[in-house]
């Protein structure tokens, strides 16, 4: 089974923080990986700008070197890798200055596609925006795609989606939340609404609860200033874990086009209750022989950051009063594993008897590593000795059942840099869903400020400190096993 590659229109991509490592590690790479699926052709240029000074053969240098880290199989073949190397030109560019903005004007071509990608500092995004149109650089084809963070709170997040407004209609502006990217995250959407099988389960009278892990065994180095301001709240609950609960829990949209299923997402967000103090826990990493405890990578021996969060959250529609969402994701946890599990209630009477067990189905929906969907079900042991029920696992890994040829899942970056040449905005953010959801947890950091709140400290390797256990023990329910 191999997927159709239709090749996109002629584009010019201005890439800004072009030397940085998301460009080299990320969006290069997934460019690249693009020309050699054969999406896009010569026929298009890619421009790196940054403000250290590179030559062309330098760049290029440096470019291949990130190819062959991240895109080895492909930097393998010398024919695609000079192909690439050679759509791609390096400016020297400032955007605080008018520095080099002229000479990339001379470089685009007029009445094509043309994305620029923030690929910077959000300080940066407001001063750019204000030079491409004052350098008379936006035509009716432009894109702009912007990185996160989008804003640090509600009211940073309204004054960006302002000033981006004053330069540029929502329609050509693309935020980036990578995690939409991913192959099966949108895997969710064609499970939900593909099969008749789930959606007339899919609602309270049916789930149980459901949880959605996002697990990493990476600490902070290397981002330590950017993480100390932001901590797990701001960086992934806010944005990705909240992402995955619109998805799991928003309305059939009418078709798969970019309002209608942000309309959808939406309206999640606005449904969900405020958190609870109670139903919150954070946590902070210590050190082990591996590596520093957080206060330490941050050199804050006070730090109150949390690099773990876990929560209960309520959902207040028709569709999902009375089932929590519990969510959970953290830093140097025991494996790298995001999962969702879709718990049903058990059976309203059990014909075997009390002593064959309580039985609940499981869906479980496996984002990374190892890609796929199982569901548990209950069946009889086999063999003499009466019924005796146990559960069995329904097992599909996407990667098997795919073919040999999908074992390589396509990186976000691909999908999402691909969607911006084609002009579809159903996996970026809109600016209200944004807005939205940092209105859902501006009160939650707020609350930990007001009270003082000091993270929980947890061992790395683990599953997370002990009180995420109690939130769940006490609704008598415990969490998934976190399993690479
Ligand atoms: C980023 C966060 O958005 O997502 C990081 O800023 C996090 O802190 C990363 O490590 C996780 O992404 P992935 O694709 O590795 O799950």
């Amino acid at each position: 089974m191999v997927s159709r590659v239709i090749p996109v229109d002629p584009f010019d991509l201005v890439i800004f923080g072009g030397t940085g490592d998301l460009a080299q590690r990320k969006i290069l790479p997934a460019l690249f990986r693009r020309y050699c699926a054969g999406q896009w052709n010569d026929d298009v240029r890619i421009i790196a700008a940054a403000r250290s000074a590179h030559d062309q053969a330098g760049y290029r240098a440096i470019v291949a070197e990130s190819l062959a880290q991240h895109a080895p199989r492909q930097a393998a073949d010398p024919g695609n890798l000079d192909g690439f190397l050679n759509r791609l030109q390096y400016l020297r560019l400032d955007a605080s200055s008018d520095d080099g903005w002229e000479n990339l004007s001379g470089l685009l071509t007029d009445s094509r596609i043309r994305a620029f990608y923030f690929s910077v500092g959000p300080g940066l995004f407001a001063p750019l925006a204000e030079k491409i149109r004052q350098h008379g650089l936006a035509n009716e084809q432009t894109r702009i795609v912007v990185e996160k963070p989008f804003g640090h709170d509600l009211d940073s997040a309204r004054a960006l989606n302002a000033t981006l407004a004053s330069y540029f209609s929502e329609n050509q502006i693309y935020r980036i939340d990578h995690y939409l990217g991913k192959e099966t995250v949108q895997n969710l959407m064609a499970v939900r609404f593909g099969n008749m099988l789930f959606e007339p389960l899919w609602n309270s009278q049916y789930v149980d609860h459901i949880q959605i892990t996002v697990a990493e065994t990476v600490g902070v180095d290397g981002r330590e200033e950017y993480y100390e301001r932001a901590g797990a709240m701001r960086d992934m609950v806010q944005n990705h874990l909240m992402q995955l609960l619109c998805l799991i829990a928003m309305e059939p949209p009418a078709k798969f086009d970019s309002d209608a299923v942000r309309d959808e997402k939406l309206k999640v967000i606005r449904a969900l209750d405020p958190v609870q103090p109670h139903h919150i826990v954070r946590g902070q990493y210590s050190g082990d022989p591996d590596g520093p405890g957080y206060r330490e990578a941050v050199g804050n021996p006070r730090s109150t950051t949390e690099s773990y969060v876990a929560l209960r959250a309520h959902v207040s529609n028709w569709r999902w009063a009375g089932t929590p969402f519990y969510l959970r994701t953290g830093k140097r946890l025991v494996a790298r594993s995001s999962v969702i599990n879709v718990i049903f209630k058990d059976a309203p009477h059990s014909i075997f008897g009390a002593e064959a067990g309580r039985h609940a189905n499981t869906l479980s929906i496996r984002l990374q590593p190892n890609e796929g969907i199982t569901l548990k079900v209950t069946i009889k042991e086999p063999g003499q000795g009466g019924m005796r029920l146990i559960d069995v696992p329904l097992d599909m890994s996407f990667a098997e059942a795919l073919g040999p040829e999908n074992q390589e899942a396509p990186d976000a970056y691909e999908r999402l840099v691909m969607d911006v040449i084609r002009g579809n905005q159903t996996l970026f953010m809109r600016g209200d869903e944004v807005e939205a959801a940092w209105a859902w947890t501006d009160p939650i950091i707020a609350g930990w400020q007001a009270r003082g709140d000091v993270p929980k400290p947890y061992d790395s390797g683990s599953t997370g400190p002990g009180d995420a256990e109690l939130l769940m023990k006490r609704d008598g329910r415990h969490w998934q096993g976190i399993k690479p």
